[in-house]
Order: C-alpha cells, then structure tokens, then sequence
C-alpha cells in the first residue's frame, strides 16, 4: 500500500528560521502533515536589531540536518522512507536559500530521489490546507509577511493572479521598524502587539495610506515616517501609557488598510473565501477584523494553523505534495540545482524554474 503514497521531505531555510518537515500525500486529498522540526534564529539576530544574512546561512547549515534527523524520527521512520526532497528556491536571502538547495540536492543524489524546488510564497498561501478545515479554490488569499504584502486571486495550484501589492514596505516590515523606532526588540510584530493590548489606538491620529486609491495596492513606509514623527514629538518624556497607544495606533492603522483592502479583493473578484497567510497572520487583532469582515459579506476566512504562519518546513513539503497531486512538479533529478532570490508568484503558476 505504502507504493500509492509520496514521502515528501520539506526544507526552509529562506530567511532566519531553518524549517523541516515530512509530509505523506496520497493521489488524492489533502496531504498529512507527519512530523516537523524549527529552530527559529531569533536570539542569533535579537542584538543586530534585524537579520544578519552571513549568520543567518552558517547557522541554517549547522541546523538543517540534526533537524531533518529528528523529523525522521518524531515521524517513526528513516531516510528509506523519503521520496521527494523538496526545498524554498526563493525569494529570500541568496546564501540562505543556497544552504537548503545544496542540502537537499546532496541528499536527494544521496537517497537516488529526486529533488523539487518550492516558491516561498506558495508554501505560505497553501499553508492553511493544513488547518482542521480546508480552504477550497478560488480563493482570494491575502500574503503577509516580513517580505511581501500581496492580494492574490487563487484559482488553483499553480493558478495565481496579482490583484495588488505593496509599492514600498511590506506589512510585517510596517510592523518591524515601528516596532524598532519604539525601542522593541526584533522581531517587532508580536513585540508591538502585544504592547499594543495596553493602549488607546484613537490617541494618535496616523495616515491609511492608499486606503481609498481604488486599487489593491498598499503603501506602509509613510506609516513609519508618522510613528518617527510621533516618537521625535514625545521624546525622551514617552512614558509607558504614550508607547502602548502609539504600538496601539500604528498596529489599527495597518490592520485598517489589510481589512478593506481584501474586503476590497472579495468584492471585484466575486470570491466567497479569503484565505490569510504569512508571518503578520499571526496577528490577532487582524485575524478578528478580517473574520468580522468576512461575516458581512458572507465569505469564509481561513488561516494556517498559529504555529505555521511565520516560515516553516511543513508548508513547503505541502505545496511540493499539491504540485505532485496534480502533475506541477518541477523535479531536479540531474543534481544541479538554482535560487532565486527574486521571485514573483506568478512567474511560478504553471513550472518552477
Ligand atoms: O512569513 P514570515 O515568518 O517571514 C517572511 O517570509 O517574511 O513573516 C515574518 C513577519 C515579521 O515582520 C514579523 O514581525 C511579523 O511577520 N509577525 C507579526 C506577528 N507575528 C509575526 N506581525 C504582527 N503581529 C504578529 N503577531
Ligand atoms: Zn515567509
């Protein structure tokens, strides 16, 4: 029986977490997540205020395979087991992405398997197949994350239109020098959020950019500038109360522009489900804004499991088992193998590079 199934190992190792993860897919039905491992780098980068490339790369290659032996062995099985070796070819930091791509070539000509390069972002919109409830396509999924603020039109795998994105900063990075000019340690989102539970959003008055452009684009680096502008008025006099309504305002600010414009994407493309992924999905106040937002026009809201939001290994095992599902695989079975730092979506809807 075990013939019908594909053991699939998942690497991430785009930007500072190293992910693994086994992940068993049938012909059909949604893949089963069997076993994961993180090591998140954060105490590495906390002092530098924000990700160091180099030491992000040394440390995913001293990680990566203590983790996939323990995926190994939380899944009950071995190296004998695994039939696909899937790994983030991009976007993300150059040298980081090289580590996983090196690692799993090196296995893959190692096992006699054949290894498939994963785009980041579709491990990211797919994640929620991983939730109690299965998205179910079209959707329009909203991607926000460290890098990437975009608004999709999913029809299916591989199926994916722009409907807009961020001209400037992305949303987490909104989150992340806010956070910073604020004196919060990295990373900022969860940092800011939950300071932001203490305070006043209405006490300080800052701009939604593009709020009512007319398109799905979004603009967040003026946001910054009105926090800068914020923090230089209050200086060294700031107290707790001050800091906590300014994390609360910026956090309302961001999570206003997010909520209208896919309530906005909903609306043009006709969808009746929204699916939310990526690093600032986490985030509870939007969560709840979304939900509500769906509520009002009769669409579904779905986001990944909490634990898989931020990047991890089991989402990119998913979207190389939903490619192999439906014939999308890009297998490198010749042993080279190549990143792309820079990478947009919909230049990976059909093959993989
Ligand atoms: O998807 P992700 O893990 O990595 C990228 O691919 O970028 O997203 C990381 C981003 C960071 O900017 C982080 O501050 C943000 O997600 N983030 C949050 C929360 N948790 C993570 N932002 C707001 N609220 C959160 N709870
Ligand atoms: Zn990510």
């Amino acid at each position: 029986m075990r013939e019908s199934f594909m053991n699939i190992l998942g690497i991430e190792t785009s930007c500072d977490e190293t992910g693994v993860a086994w992940v068993q897919a049938a012909p059909g039905g949604v893949p089963r997540l069997v076993a994961q491992a993180l090591h998140s780098q954060v105490d590495l980068h906390e002092s530098y205020g924000g990700v160091v490339p180099e030491l992000a790369s040394r440390d995913h290659i001293r990680r990566v395979l203590p983790l996939a032996q323990q995926v190994l062995r939380n899944g009950g099985g071995s190296w004998g087991d695994i039939d696909l070796i899937a790994y983030t070819a991009g976007p993300g930091l150059a040298g980081a992405l090289l580590v996983g791509a090196g690692v799993a070539a090196g296995l893959a000509a190692g096992l006699g398997r054949p290894a498939a390069p994963v785009h980041h972002l579709e491990g990211h919109l797919l994640s929620p197949f991983l939730g109690d409830e299965s998205p179910t396509f079209p959707f329009v999924a909203l991607l926000v994350s460290g890098g990437h603020t975009q608004l999709l039109d999913v029809e299916g795998v591989g199926r994916y239109r722009l409907l807009g994105e961020s001209v400037d900063d992305a949303a987490g990075e909104a989150f992340d020098k806010a956070a910073k000019l604020l004196g919060l340690g990295y990373p900022g989102g969860p940092a800011l959020s939950s300071l932001a539970q203490a305070g006043d959003a209405a006490r300080y008055a800052l701009p939604r950019p593009l709020l009512h452009s007319g398109d799905l684009d979004f603009s967040f680096s003026g946001l910054k500038t009105a926090v800068l502008t914020q923090v230089r008025r209050l200086g060294a006099q700031a107290t707790a109360q001050d800091r906590a309504d300014l994390a609360a305002a910026t956090q309302a600010a961001i999570v206003d522009v997010l909520v209208a414009k896919a309530a906005a994407a909903l609306a043009s493309t006709g969808r009746r489900e929204l699916v939310v992924a990526g690093g600032v999905g986490a985030n509870r106040l939007l969560r709840d804004r979304l939900v509500q937002a769906g509520a009002r026009r009769g669409a579904q809201v779905r986001f990944p499991p909490a634990a898989l939001c931020t990047d991890n290994g089991a989402m990119i095992a998913l979207a190389a088992a939903m490619r192999w599902q439906r014939g999308l695989l890009a297998n490198d079975s010749t042993g080279s193998f190549s990143v792309r730092p820079r990478w947009p979506l919909e230049e990976a809807s059909a093959a993989l590079p």
